[in-house]
């Protein structure tokens, strides 16, 4: 036998030395929720683990995650029931609740990149991603005004980068040229470029109180059966200004990862997303699973199919485990 690749294999010094994928908590970031209130935290029942804070607590957890190495965070709102309605009108109106916490974040953490997320959904009364008209429609034209007013004040309180994960047409563009004529030029635009209508959001959406008050997502969310569209989504995002593609979920989605990757060459980025994060504890409080050897391989895998950023709710609980 001329050839044995198990040679390769025989020690943990050799193994270390040809492998090719190496995680770094460089690459993470940790998405985060927020919530209104006073010494408040509450865990997501779906997600083990992850907690909605209000500011004076997130501003806690927030030194931890420092310590831990992560340099990054999403950031996304829960809001009352009584705060939505169907322009989203709360989500630009100056010292909301997640406005005030990019501030107060940014003011006290000002090393922490904070990425904000631009959509209706937390915001809205019908639960959607966009403007809802009478006959139930998303309508896409009057959805980026919304969402290019919502990105400017995002900005003003501090954001890094901003996520547009509403699958507007077009908006990339928008949101590129508000930023700019405000003097934003250097607030970078991470598209969640090829982000599927996924059942894998649902502990998200029980985080947020957002789930769809009708219908589904499907008019602007893709196809989990398709990659063309991906590519195309990518090469509009790309044309648009985007400074990261991103594709979401992940795991399910390594596939277009990878194509997203082979052609193009800004960075990738892809969201672990919650029911992602779900399953593996799920599985692992069952005893089904060694979680921290999933969690390990998911990540590699995603990182191995391209992605040089991922957003992930096991950031903290990976920063621990190198620390
Ligand atoms: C909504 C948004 C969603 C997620 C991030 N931004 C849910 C949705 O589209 O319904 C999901 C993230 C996750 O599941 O972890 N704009």
């Amino acid at each position: 036998m001329l050839r044995r690749p198990r040679r390769n294999r025989q020690s943990a010094a050799i193994r270390a030395m040809v492998e090719e994928t190496t995680l770094s908590v460089n690459d993470f970031i940790y998405p985060m929720f927020v919530m209104e209130g006073n010494n408040l935290t509450s865990e997501v029942k779906s997600m083990p683990g992850i907690y909605r804070y209000s500011i004076d607590k997130i501003l806690e957890e927030m030194s931890v995650v420092q310590d831990l190495g992560i340099r990054s965070i999403a950031l996304f709102p829960l809001l009352a029931e009584d705060k939505k309605d169907k322009i989203a009108s709360e989500s630009y109106r100056k010292g909301n609740i997640y406005l005030e916490a990019i501030h107060q974040i940014k003011s006290k953490f000002p090393e922490i990149a904070i990425m904000s997320d631009v959509a209706m959904d937390p915001y809205s009364s019908d639960g959607h991603d966009g403007y809802v008209d009478e006959k139930g429609n998303i309508l896409n034209d009057e959805s980026l005004e919304i969402l290019a007013k919502m990105t400017i004040a995002q900005a003003e309180a501090g954001a890094d980068i901003v996520g547009p994960s509403d699958m507007m047409d077009g908006r990339v563009r928008v949101l590129r040229e508000a930023l700019d004529s405000k003097g934003f030029i250097n607030v970078s635009i991470m598209a969640y470029s090829a982000k599927y209508a996924s059942a894998f959001y649902g502990p998200f959406r029980d985080a947020l109180d957002s789930a769809p008050k009708f219908g589904d997502k499907k008019t602007y969310q893709m196809n989990p059966a398709n990659v063309r569209e991906a590519l195309i989504e990518a090469e509009l995002d790309y044309s648009e200004g985007a400074d990261f593609l991103m594709v979401k979920p992940a795991l399910a989605y390594l596939d277009i990862i990878k194509s997203l990757n082979d052609n193009f060459d800004i960075p990738i980025a892809a969201y672990n997303v919650s029911g992602e994060y779900a399953m593996v504890k799920a599985a692992a409080q069952n005893g089904w699973l060694d979680g921290t050897k999933t969690m390990v391989e998911c990540l590699t895998s995603i990182k191995r199919a391209g992605a040089k950023v991922i957003l992930t709710y096991f950031a903290k609980e990976y920063a621990s485990l190198t620390k």
